[in-house]
């Protein structure tokens, strides 16, 4: 027997896009800026419905986010608790004056993050997207130490707005943009391996002095513990640990971007968690919402009081700051996390996922790596030279697509599969993904 919307398996009844897929594409081609959405004969499908694991589309074809679309849905598309508390929510107060006349969600988000994070005394910052999260972490980082320079990561990806791009190691992103990115920004190798971390230490050291000496000295780095965007690409063991100790003794800010990887997606509710690690900054995104737009940007009470206190003005804020709306769900989604024990989940799940991906797809030479931590994971994919298979990614998700599963490419060549299911995606579901995944991808290899 099928299972109910939400733990189904993929059903194409009209090869995607189907007919009203493509008329809406025709008529967003006629608004949208053209920069936006890449519109295509074979790609996208627009989203009618969404629960749990399923996502259906305007031509009533049903599929299997593997995505949590962009890592947001962690709890499963429109879970039922979240959606209860945004009704009742709305009917009292959707939206109101953050930095005014707050609200109560506001209050009560703002203290089940402090006792989540690892700081004794924890103040927050809200926002409404990661790179407003990742704005605020770098203007705090400057206040509190004096210093502009920042040290970031080849592959990182920080956000797009001009603060958090001036961090993002992206080409075509900055291309356009670079007179207005800061030049105060060092990029450094995401290491992989315990040997090149040890090297990289001792780089960022002389950097440190370097930047010193010529009077722009570095007040942060920022790192993702775990790259998302970047290909899924995992600090080794100890990294983060000798980052901290080297932060600490330079006087320099650490600020770790959990946008992706935070409350739970990497199998822990802070990437900082796994190696005891007290960064001095947290942005959340993506996930904290519960589906609606919403960031933090979390910091010891000592790093966040280098922000003058407010006679009024605040220096930083915006309109939608602790929108009560977004709180509420938040602090509902925060519920879920705990009472379904999606961390737990997260990790079962994510072993499963990768044992099983790794397991099929052994003998594929296309297959440089299958990695990941809880579920977040990614299959880099390589050519029959051995090099980065350049935009693989993107092909693998156009033909996902059509089998039914929603993937995304990844990595600094677009050379990997991303996988970013929700905690609740069912066995079945996942068993359906790595069969179908495998085969397409060893087809090739084999072919
Ligand atoms: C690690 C990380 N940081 C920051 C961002 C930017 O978040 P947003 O797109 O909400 O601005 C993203 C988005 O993918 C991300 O993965």
């Amino acid at each position: 027997m099928n299972s109910k919307f939400g733990a189904q398996l993929p059903s194409i009844k009209t090869p995607p896009p189907g007919p009203h897929s493509l008329e809406l594409a025709s008529r967003l081609h006629a608004v949208e800026s053209r920069n936006i959405t890449w519109l295509s004969d074979d790609f996208p499908v627009f989203w009618d419905q969404a629960l749990g694991s399923n996502v259906s589309d305007v031509d009533g074809n049903v599929y299997v986010d593997l995505t949590s679309a962009f890592g947001v849905a962690f709890a499963g598309h429109s879970h039922p608790d979240i959606g209860i508390a945004m009704e009742e929510q709305a009917k009292r107060l959707v939206h109101g004056m953050g930095d005014v006349h707050p609200s109560l969600a506001k209050v009560k988000l703002m203290e089940e993050l402090g006792s989540l994070a690892p700081w004794q005394e924890t103040r927050t910052v809200l926002a409404s997207s990661g790179t407003e999260a990742i704005e605020i972490a770098l203007k705090t980082a400057q206040l509190l130490t004096g210093k502009t320079g920042v040290i970031a990561f080849k592959g990182a990806y920080h956000g797009l707005t001009l603060g958090s791009l001036s961090i993002t190691d992206r080409q075509a992103f900055r291309d356009p943009f670079v007179d207005r990115l800061s030049e105060a920004t060092d990029f450094v190798p995401f290491p992989t391996s315990e040997d090149e971390a040890s090297r990289l230490l001792t780089q960022i050291v002389r950097i440190l002095s370097k930047r010193e000496s010529s009077g722009v000295s570095v007040g942060a780095i920022v790192i993702e513990p775990i790259q998302g965007r970047g290909g899924v690409r995992i600090a080794p063991r100890g990294f983060l640990r000798g980052l901290s100790d080297l932060s600490k003794s330079a006087g320099v800010a650490l600020i770790f971007d959990e946008i992706f990887t935070g409350l739970g997606r990497s199998g822990v509710m802070f990437e900082s968690e796994t190696e005891g690690v007290v960064p001095d900054l947290v942005c959340l995104g993506k996930a904290l919402g519960g589906g609606l737009p919403l960031s933090a940007c979390l910091g010891s009470r000592a790093a966040m009081e280098a922000w003058p206190e407010t006679h009024g003005e605040a220096i930083h804020t915006s309109t939608f700051l602790g929108h009560p709306l977004s709180c509420t769900t938040a602090l509902s989604f925060l519920g879920v996390l705990r009472s379904e024990r999606l961390i737990s989940k997260s990790v079962e799940k994510g072993q499963y996922l990768l044992a099983s991906l790794r397991a099929s797809l052994d003998s594929g030479r296309h297959i440089h790596e299958v990695r990941g931590r809880g579920l977040l994971v990614g299959i880099e994919l390589r050519t029959e030279a051995g090099g980065p298979w350049k935009g693989q990614g993107a092909r693998v998700a156009r033909q996902a697509l059509r089998q039914g599963l929603i993937v995304l490419p990844a990595g600094r060549h677009g050379e990997v599969v991303q996988l970013a299911p929700a905690a609740t995606i069912t066995e079945k579901q996942i068993d359906f993904a790595v069969t179908c995944l495998s085969d397409m991808l060893l087809r090739v290899s084999h072919s």
